[in-house]
């Protein structure tokens, strides 16, 4: 549903490439995480798929159609994108930065304010008492659950998550990820989502993007890029990860 053919970035004039090459096909209810280090091309990947960074070469199609043959409004009401840095408007309540798509999309006060509050109930935010407070007035996990109700407020078809848990304890991470995941079966929507934590990366991802430098390395489930690496990156990074894991273990020293 979401198909990236040879996609290339270059913010220079083609002394180097953001993201090179790259192809990715995305299935309808699929959960494809993009896992990868800072500077790697995430970020810029998931912006090229709703044409707010512009491709310098290659095609995305979203739904089957080109992303530059839809209107734009079209198409991003048919993709919803939590940012990296949430972004939410600090002069406006919880409700209306959660209702900003449906007011953009023209939808009466009524219809938004119901549609708001059922997506802060769904996110974990109980209206009656977030509904009217400003973003300052709420921790950075409850400021990411609004940046999350935001995306999914017009019923996108598609969700674009950049970092959503980013800057979170590992405990509020823990729970918003289990509630992604219920989110996820209750809606079924398609969703890229991107991580720098391979952990986060095997818990929500149905297949596993590693990006290395703007290239792909891999895409497979966790279990192909565990037990066959394509490349000793990919291993690598596995391997790290075990060792990491292996300090659970009772009785482990560093
Ligand atoms: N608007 C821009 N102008 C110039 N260079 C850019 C721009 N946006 C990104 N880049 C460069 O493209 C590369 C990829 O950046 P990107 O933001 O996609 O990385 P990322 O994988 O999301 O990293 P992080 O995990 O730190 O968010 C980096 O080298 C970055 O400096
Ligand atoms: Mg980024």
């Amino acid at each position: 549903m979401i198909s990236i053919r040879d996609v290339s970035k270059s913010f220079d004039g083609g002394r180097s490439y953001a993201v090179a090459n790259l192809s990715l096909e995305v299935a309808q209810g699929e959960t494809l995480v993009l896992l990868g280090a800072s500077g790697c091309g995430k970020t810029t990947t998931l912006k090229l798929i709703n044409r707010l960074v512009p491709l310098t070469s290659g095609r995305v199609l979203v739904d089957d159609r080109d992303i530059n043959q839809q209107g734009l409004l079209e198409l991003r009401r048919s993709i919803g994108y939590v940012f990296q840095d949430i972004g939410l408007f600090p002069h406006m309540s919880v409700l209306d930065n959660a209702a900003i798509v449906p007011r953009l999309l023209g939808w009466d006060r009524a219809k938004r304010r119901e549609r708001a509050e059922q997506l802060l109930q769904l996110v974990g935010l109980a209206p009656s008492e977030y509904a009217s407070r400003r973003p300052r007035q709420l921790s950075g996990g409850q400021q990411q659950r609004v940046g999350i109700a935001r995306a999914l407020a017009s019923d996108p078809k598609h969700l674009l998550m950049d970092e959503p848990f980013g800057a979170l304890d590992a405990v509020t991470r823990d729970q918003l990820q289990g509630e992604l995941i219920r989110i996820k079966q209750t809606l079924g929507k398609t969703i890229v989502f991107v991580t720098h934590d391979l952990f986060e990366a095997i818990r929500l991802g149905d297949r596993i993007a590693v990006m290395n430098e703007g290239r792909i390395e891999q895409v497979g489930a966790k279990d192909e890029l565990l037990n066959h690496p394509a490349t000793p990156f990919v291993e690598e990074l596995f391997s790290h990860a075990t060792r990491q894991a292996a300090l659970l273990e009772p009785g482990a020293r560093a």
